[in-house]
């Protein structure tokens, strides 16, 4: 069997990477070790979590805010077996369209774990231990990203679990500890607290989402506190012992206020059913056979160069696996960019544009430079920061937790960084990330119009704001 290019990982980026090849004719193999294409995004990352996530938030408005909308039910419950399997049915349909793609495509897909035989070779171990080999011109690595843990906590997989347990669990926990509050944290937080699990969330950093703009971590808490989540933050979590019926969590308390004298830091213990490890993933690189070829690892990362090749001639990597944000869209622009590259083309990412999303409700999301960075830049710039409350659309649904905050540069009114917390942020950070690819000033968009009543006003007021110090509405 011989391909032009051999894809091994079929998330995300291994996917957009082989449909792009074909489609610039290129005769494509993708590798894949489980049975079911689309990585961690397609099985239990993006699709899983935002299928229960809407299930959760349908439940949640049914029992607290439709009655305000006049619609009163009775007798409401959660049907929790069903809740899993209507995401099961989700991610099979997705799934399945990948193979339809890949059929459309004429892509061959091989099932088994791909492993280096040489820069041109690649062994394809199935399950039942057979080995089929393919040569190949190039290779692209896609192979993703699993969850890591940290130092005294073991992941059982029962009482101490991942986002992927946490996504087909058999029960709503009663009680449930969230180590990390950062995306995947606050995401599966909000999850459980909506259909009724006591969530406590420890922290590390003395903010939730710590990386993004300080602001929206504090709005988020405050958000996230009607429902009943409580946070610790400052906390470090040391480690966990689980039992068959639950477990427990130790963590040291780092905060100010906490009673610790220099070598005695205060010690605090969390108890509960599940507890959620969600303290970040690591890229996943096991069975690749890179010593094969002499590929070393760097921070445990595949190192590439601006043009996503690794230190062996024809052989890229792309995705979770390589440095940058652990993002599905950040992958597949990876996978488009690398096909080209082979074909000979000259494509380009902005990294600086790459949207970052979190879905609870409100959502969170950003794009650009976050105020921290650009006081550390040194780069003056202006603010316009507006309300949900303020915005027709948001109380019309009274959904008016939240603002929208622009950063634009002092001297020629460039957008260069923004920042929502709010109803369907996700899909307004479309319009900034449009805004700033071409490099609009504040005063472009306050000037644009904008359709009434939507949330997307809300970005124009914030700009009217930034540009001008004043907005309509306000
Ligand atoms: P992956 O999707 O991890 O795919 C890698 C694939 O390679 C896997 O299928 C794996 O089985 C396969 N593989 C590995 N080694 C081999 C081998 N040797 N041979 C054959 N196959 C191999 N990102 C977002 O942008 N938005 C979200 O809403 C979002 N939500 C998430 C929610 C959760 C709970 C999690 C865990 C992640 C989420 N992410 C989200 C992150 C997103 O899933 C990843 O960034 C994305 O999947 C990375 O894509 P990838 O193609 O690099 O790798
Ligand atoms: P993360 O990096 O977002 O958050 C991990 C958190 O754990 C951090 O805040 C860290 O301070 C904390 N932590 C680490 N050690 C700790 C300790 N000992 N005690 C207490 N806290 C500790 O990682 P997360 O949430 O696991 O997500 C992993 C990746 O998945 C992210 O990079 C993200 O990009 C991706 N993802 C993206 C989503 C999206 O785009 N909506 C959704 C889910 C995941």
């Amino acid at each position: 069997m011989k391909y032009e290019v051999t894809v091994i990982g079929s998330g995300p980026g291994g996917y957009v990477a082989a449909i792009r090849c074909a489609q610039l004719g290129m005769k494509t193999a993708i590798i894949e070790r489980y049975s079911t294409l689309g990585g961690t995004c397609t099985n239990v990352g993006c699709i899983p979590s935002k299928a229960l996530l809407d299930s959760t938030e349908h439940y949640h408005n049914a029992k607290n805010n439709f009655s305000t909308h006049g619609i009163n039910l009775e007798n409401l419950s959660v049907d929790f077996v069903k809740m899993i399997e209507r995401k099961n049915e989700v991610v099979k349909t997705n799934a399945a369209g990948l193979n339809f793609l890949m059929k459309k495509n004429k892509i061959d897909v091989f099932t088994g774990t791909g492993s280096f035989v040489s820069p041109n070779k690649i062994a394809v171990k199935k399950d039942d231990g057979s080995i089929a080999e393919i040569e190949t011109a190039k290779v692209i690595i896609a192979t993703g990203s699993k969850p890591s843990s940290i130092p005294g906590v073991e992941i059982d997989k029962k009482r101490i679990i991942t986002s992927t347990e946490a996504l087909s669990l058999k029960e709503i926990p009663k009680e449930m500890i969230v180590i990390g509050g950062g995306v995947i944290g606050c995401e599966l937080a909000s999850l459980y607290a909506r259909i009724g699990t006591k969530v406590k969330i420890v922290e590390y950093f003395d903010s939730l989402i710590a990386t993004m703009d300080k602001d929206l971590g504090k709005e988020l808490q405050r958000s996230l506190s009607k429902l009943r989540i409580e946070f610790f933050l400052s906390h470090k979590v040391t480690g966990a012992v689980a039992d068959e019926n639950g477990v427990v969590v130790s963590a040291e308390n780092m905060s100010a206020s906490a009673k610790a004298t220099a070598d005695q830091k205060e010690k605090v213990d969390f108890t509960a059913d599940y507890c959620l490890v969600a303290v970040g993933r690591k890229p996943y690189t096991d069975n690749l056979g890179l010593e094969n070829i002499g590929i070393t690892l760097e921070k445990g990362k595949i190192p590439v160069n601006e043009n996503l090749e690794t230190s062996v001639s024809g052989v890229y990597a792309i995705g979770d696996v390589i440095r940058g944000a652990m993002l599905a869209h950040k992958a597949e622009d990876e996978g488009v960019m690398i096909a080209e590259i082979i074909a000979g083309q000259k494509p380009h990412i902005n990294y600086n544009l790459i949207p970052n999303v979190v879905y609870t409700w409100p959502e969170v999301a950003s794009v650009g430079a976050t105020e921290d960075e650009l006081k550390q830049k040194k780069i003056a710039y202006k603010k316009g920061s507006f309300p949900f409350r303020a915005s027709g659309r948001a109380r019309a649904a009274m959904d008016i937790d939240g603002f929208l905050k622009v950063l634009a540069d002092e001297a020629n009114d460039e957008i260069l960084g923004v920042h929502i917390i709010g109803a369907r942020a996700a899909d307004v950070i479309g319009e900034a990330v449009v805004a700033m690819e071409f490099r609009a000033s504040a005063e472009d968009i306050a000037r644009i119009s904008h359709a009434h009543p939507t949330y997307t006003e809300v970005f124009k007021e914030a700009c009217f704001m930034a540009t001008a110090n004043r907005a309509i509405h306000l």
